[in-house]
């Protein structure tokens, strides 16, 4: 069913946000919410503003890929925030939205989900939630649009995506009602982000690490054209890099790429 009116004015009722979810804005269909989001930048006053979408006809995904979103099963959402932080520290606001994407999922799903950096959600080692970040430099701040996508009672995937992806119903047996989880989500995305803005981004990277079954698992990491073989150790501590231990004994720490479980 597409978000009603009641849906949205419940939302907005348990939102203890500071900075995310002042004003949630509810769509049936919109090509991507991330693009809707994007039209608030400049904008007074919009920071914090979610983007909500009953589908999405042209969902984004990273590196350009697309974004399956079926209507009535997921959660679509793009959230704006502006922020001062130098251009270094911005990057980490995934990590961030990452940890409470998972712990929101772990509220509701007994099968667990984990992550996969640098900001998969898996479950039973198939993606279940996605997050996209894009940023816009606007004079002394930079602004953020944070798109995160959720399979929540998808039933089944078209064939090219079946053996990536999951929706947490599939891995449950159950249905899920979305207004809880979204307002989980928003309620410890805020706490989330006040934590890192307060208190730095060594909290968050604790709980990244303690939510990941990547580490000490052999994995192989793709950047650019190169690709590099070796085990999964942690994320660093105030980079929030992935510290790599190539088979050639050598540490390596990667602040972006793609990651492959091998096993
Ligand atoms: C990924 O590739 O893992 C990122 C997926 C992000 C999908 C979400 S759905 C809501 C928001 N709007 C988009 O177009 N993409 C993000």
């Amino acid at each position: 069913m597409p978000y009603s009116q009641e849906d949205q004015q419940w939302i907005q009722s348990q939102l203890q946000a500071e900075h995310i979810g002042r004003e949630i804005i509810t769509y049936d269909s919109v090509d991507s919410t991330n693009n809707i989001a994007k039209r608030l930048v400049g904008k007074p006053d919009k920071e914090g503003t979610v983007i909500l979408a009953n589908s999405q006809t042209q969902g984004k995904g990273r590196q350009g890929r697309t974004w399956h979103s079926e209507e009535n099963v997921g959660v679509y959402l793009s959230t704006l925030l502006k922020t001062s932080l130098p251009p270094d520290q911005i990057s980490k606001i995934a990590l961030v939205a990452g940890v409470a994407l998972v712990q929101a999922i772990n509220e509701f799903s007994r099968a667990r989900a984990y992550l996969k950096w640098p900001n998969d959600i898996l479950l039973n080692g198939k993606k279940v939630a996605g997050i996209l970040t894009e940023y816009c430099k606007k004079e002394a701040h930079s602004e953020v649009i944070l798109g995160i996508g959720i399979n929540v009672n998808h039933a089944r995937f078209p064939i090219a995506l079946q053996h990536i992806a999951t929706s947490m119903a599939m891995e449950n047996g159950d249905i899920f009602e979305r207004l809880p989880l979204i307002t989980f989500l928003l309620n410890r995305l805020d706490q989330e982000y006040q934590s890192f803005l307060n208190e730095g981004i060594s909290p968050t990277i604790d709980q990244w690490n303690l939510n990941s079954d990547m580490f000490g698992k052999h994995i192989s990491l793709t950047k650019g054209t190169q690709t590099f073989f070796g085990t999964a150790m942690k994320l660093d501590e105030e980079e929030g890099s992935l510290i790599l231990l190539t088979d050639n004994g050598e540490e390596i720490a990667f602040d972006s790429g793609e990651v492959t479980l091998m096993e």
